[in-house]
């Protein structure tokens, strides 16, 4: 990770500065100083570029003058609409801007220490890549930016803000690593293992194996993997923040009400398909590829709880994931087989594609039964008709709480991870009925991602539930401020958000 210090606003004598300019802003401060230090040189540069300080627009002027190796001049968009969000995007396009140079200052004169410090994790999460493969890089190709130094008018207090800033970007690189990595290298057991070193953050790690799941029952997930030699794993990561220091006292004060609380964690789940294949129903094979990120739903569950953990969270929260890797065998489950749930419904397999919906109810059901949670949510790249109805722009929502809903759609937009709430019903669930068990697990293409949700609504056993579909919005494949093409840890800023506005006490 880029490594990040704060100063006093000074003209740096060498390496690279950055200056952040709105619409009609002209420079001021810093940037007048290194202006009048450059001979006017940035000034030129910005008539000649015809700048106007947009959004995601950069200015780069190389050797400009007075030791300085370049400047760069980023836009902040309009002077009204400075959000969080928009400085993290612009901090994340100055390190792009960045690349080549080894370090560089942000010049953050006028400006909060919350919004100095959200400009450096913009340009944390920018900066992120996965290189653990490359073994013949050659240096001209490497990014050389290691060095952020934010120059903000109360140092002191932006170095105290970036603090929890930092842990979110850790939880950010954490799920992007584990998304990135191949299937070979990361299957249930090796994402298991990965899980379990988060007990450094102070999270209590448990994993299920083939033999615990088998006792427990757990059919659903249990069928879907059972034609891969990778075995199956179910990690339970749960933070104690209501328990922990601090927060004890207030407990204490409290008495009852606050024990009450933390008896009831917030809940998050995810769909860990280390591989999908389809399984029998085999998939094609161009773009089979993709089908690594099939866990990013647990990827991001990993990253949100080591995030929670590393701030220190006053919260009580539990993640589960579900570990399968699906893959087509003699002993792989077959179209047509009957499964019994955890929850002791039965399930008839139409098409073993559909797989992430049986990993899911066997956990989601676990997970009320355990921990009568305060609410569920669990994410999944689920299915492929979610990219036909909402592109990459959007997480498909589905959920039977409107107020959870509307939190998340706030967190959403407030994040920029967003989502957009999808319809359920009873004419849709209709769709799951079988002629030989409780339910079918696929309703058909029409509507085929609300008859996925309807799948899990049955598992969840009418507590409040939230179901992320993440296909479209898990993996990109442009550039994007604050996301560099491919694993983007969708959820881990959302979820960070929805709990750090309304679950910390
Ligand atoms: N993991 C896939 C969904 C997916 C597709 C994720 C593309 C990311 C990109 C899921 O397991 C799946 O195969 N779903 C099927 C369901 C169908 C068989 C009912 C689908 O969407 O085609
Ligand atoms: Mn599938
Ligand atoms: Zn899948």
């Amino acid at each position: 990770m880029l490594d990040i210090a704060f100063a006093k606003p000074a003209l740096p004598k060498s390496g690279a500065l950055v200056l952040f300019l709105a619409e009609e802003e002209s420079l001021s401060g810093l940037g007048r100083q290194a202006d009048e230090a450059t001979g006017g040189a940035i000034s030129r540069a910005l008539a000649a570029a015809e700048f106007k300080g947009k959004k995601h627009q950069a200015c780069t002027i190389l050797a400009p003058g007075a030791g300085l190796s370049r400047v760069v001049v980023v836009g902040r968009g309009r002077a009204g609409e400075q959000s969080q969000l928009n400085l993290e995007e612009a901090g994340g396009t100055a390190a792009a801007a960045l690349r080549e140079a080894p370090e560089a200052a942000l010049s953050a004169g006028g400006m909060s220490a919350a919004e100095a410090a959200s400009l450096a994790l913009g340009a944390v999460l920018r900066a992120y890549r996965f290189d653990r493969y490359r073994t013949r890089e050659k240096p001209e190709d490497q990014a050389k930016l290691a060095r952020l130094t934010v120059l903000a008018d109360d140092p002191t207090r932006a170095r105290a803000a970036w603090g929890p800033m930092k842990a979110v970007a850790e939880g950010v690189y954490l799920s992007r690593d584990l998304v990135s990595e191949p299937p070979n290298v990361l299957n249930p057991a090796e994402m298991a293992r990965r899980c379990t070193e988060l007990t450094r953050l102070g999270l209590d790690v448990e994993v299920l194996g083939p033999r615990e799941l088998t006792e427990l029952r757990f059919g659903a997930l249990l069928g879907v993997s059972q034609g891969s030699v990778n075995e199956p794993r179910v990690v339970i990561m749960r933070w104690n923040g209501l328990r922990s220091n601090s927060a004890g006292a207030n407990r204490r004060k409290e008495g009852r009400t606050e024990e009450r609380k933390q008896g009831r964690p917030v809940a998050f789940i995810g769909k860990g398909v280390t591989f999908d294949s389809g399984g029998i129903s085999i998939k094609p094979a161009a773009g089979m590829e993709d089908m690594k990120w099939d866990m990013a739903g647990a990827g991001t569950v990993v990253g949100l709880m080591a995030a929670l953990a590393g701030r220190r969270a006053k919260v009580d929260a539990v993640g589960l994931v579900g570990l399968v890797e699906n893959m087509p065998s003699g002993s792989a489950q077959r179209p047509g087989d009957v499964v019994t749930t955890y929850s002791g419904q039965t399930v008839e397999i139409i098409n073993t594609d559909a797989e992430g919906r049986m990993v899911l109810s066997d956990v989601l059901w676990y997970c009320q039964e355990k921990f009568n949670p305060r609410f569920m949510v669990n994410l999944a790249t689920l299915t492929g008709a979610i990219i036909i109805s909402l592109g990459h722009e959007y997480a498909g929502l589905f959920s039977n709480d409107d107020d959870l809903s509307a939190k998340l759609a706030a967190a959403g937009e407030a994040s920029g991870e967003k989502v957009w709430r999808m319809p359920l019903g009873d004419a849709y669930d209709r769709l799951l009925k079988s002629d030989i068990a409780d339910m079918k697990h696929v309703g058909g293409r029409p509507g085929g991602s609300i008859t996925a949700a309807q799948f899990l609504k049955r598992f969840v056993n009418g507590k409040p539930w939230a179901h992320l579909d993440i296909a479209g919005t898990a993996w990109s494949s442009k550039d994007a401020a604050c996301v560099p093409k491919g694993a983007t840890a969708y959820g881990v800023r959302l979820l960070e958000r929805l709990v750090a506005d309304h679950y910390e006490s």
